[in-house]
């Protein structure tokens, strides 16, 4: 994700405020959800950049992972994904302050981990699987007690059965400074509950970025824009999804002077969005 920095962000003044008010709740010791949410290219995974980014520089335990396509089948594949390489880096004591029932669960889906060759594997079946949940979030919240934690999952949409069971358990059970943010084009099914379940507890929030499009109708009615200066500095002829022209009206102007320079205006379902 770090690459995504070179570029300067442009706008999203609303849900970099949405972020910063999420990483706000895990410094008032309280566990929150992210969801970003929206079609490709839209910006979802420079929004969730931006907040590890903006977490890493509070202090925050930062771990990210990101779901792929072609790997949907692999058992907690995103899990695995996002924490495998921190957990094999956390020093022995950490790991031998664990219960040896949390360590074996752990064992069993985290390669990076010490296994017991005596001990059984874990088929993530009826016990074992609510086992394996619980020892993942007791030593996330075990993390989480040291350090805030934001766990920023990508791609969720491909995420495989059982990362998105143990998404929906920690969403409904993590206890503590956690943040869990998502990207995604839609919400797995089978996660849908868990995430209205954090909403109406009042321990989350959900972004929809706005489409970029160029405030020129001469622009727009060539069905062409031209990428902002301030994000030109990526290889010439590259144009992302984020630039692409859109038909809709555009319903908010930018207000700053970067965004009345660039020219650009945002588009907004719900509220207005800024270019800046
Ligand atoms: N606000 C922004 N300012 C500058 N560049 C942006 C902004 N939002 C997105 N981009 C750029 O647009 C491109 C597409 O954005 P991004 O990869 O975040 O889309 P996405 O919504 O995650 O798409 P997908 O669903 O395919 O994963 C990237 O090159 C990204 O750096
Ligand atoms: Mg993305």
């Amino acid at each position: 994700m770090e690459s995504e920095h070179v570029r300067a962000l442009v706008g999203r003044a609303r849900e970099l405020a949405e972020l910063e008010g999420a990483l706000d709740q895990l410094a008032a010791g309280e566990p929150w959800c992210v969801q970003i949410v929206g079609e490709p290219g839209i910006g979802k995974s420079r929004l969730l950049s931006e907040l590890c980014r903006r977490g890493e520089d509070r202090g925050y335990l930062v771990l990210n992972g990101r779901a792929a396509e072609f790997e949907r089948d692999i058992p907690f594949g995103l899990i695995v994904d996002a924490l495998n390489d921190y957990f094999g880096s956390l020093e022995p004591v950490v790991l031998r302050a664990l219960d040896d029932d949390v360590s074996r669960e752990l064992a069993a889906i985290f390669p990076a981990l010490p296994r017991d060759p005596d001990s059984a594997v874990s088929r993530g079946e009826g016990a074992e699987r609510y086992r394996l949940h619980y020892a993942v979030r007791s030593v996330l919240e075990r993390l989480a007690r040291r350090q805030p934690l934001v766990l920023a999952l990508d791609d969720v949409h491909w995420a495989d059965a059982a990362s998105v069971e143990l998404l929906s358990h920690l969403l409904r059970r993590f206890r503590g400074p956690g943040l869990l943010a998502f990207a995604y084009r839609n919400a797995p099914s089978r996660l849908l509950a868990a995430l209205e379940g954090a909403a109406r507890a009042g321990r989350g929030s959900r972004l929809e970025p706005a489409r970029a499009v160029p405030s020129s109708a001469a622009t727009r009615r060539a069905g062409a824009c031209r990428y902002p200066t301030a994000i030109s500095s990526g290889p010439r002829n590259r144009r992302s999804r984020w630039e692409s022209t859109s038909t809709e009206p555009a319903s908010a102007q930018c207000t700053s002077s970067s965004a009345s320079t660039i020219g650009w205006r945002a588009v907004n379902r719900s509220s207005t969005c800024l270019i800046a």
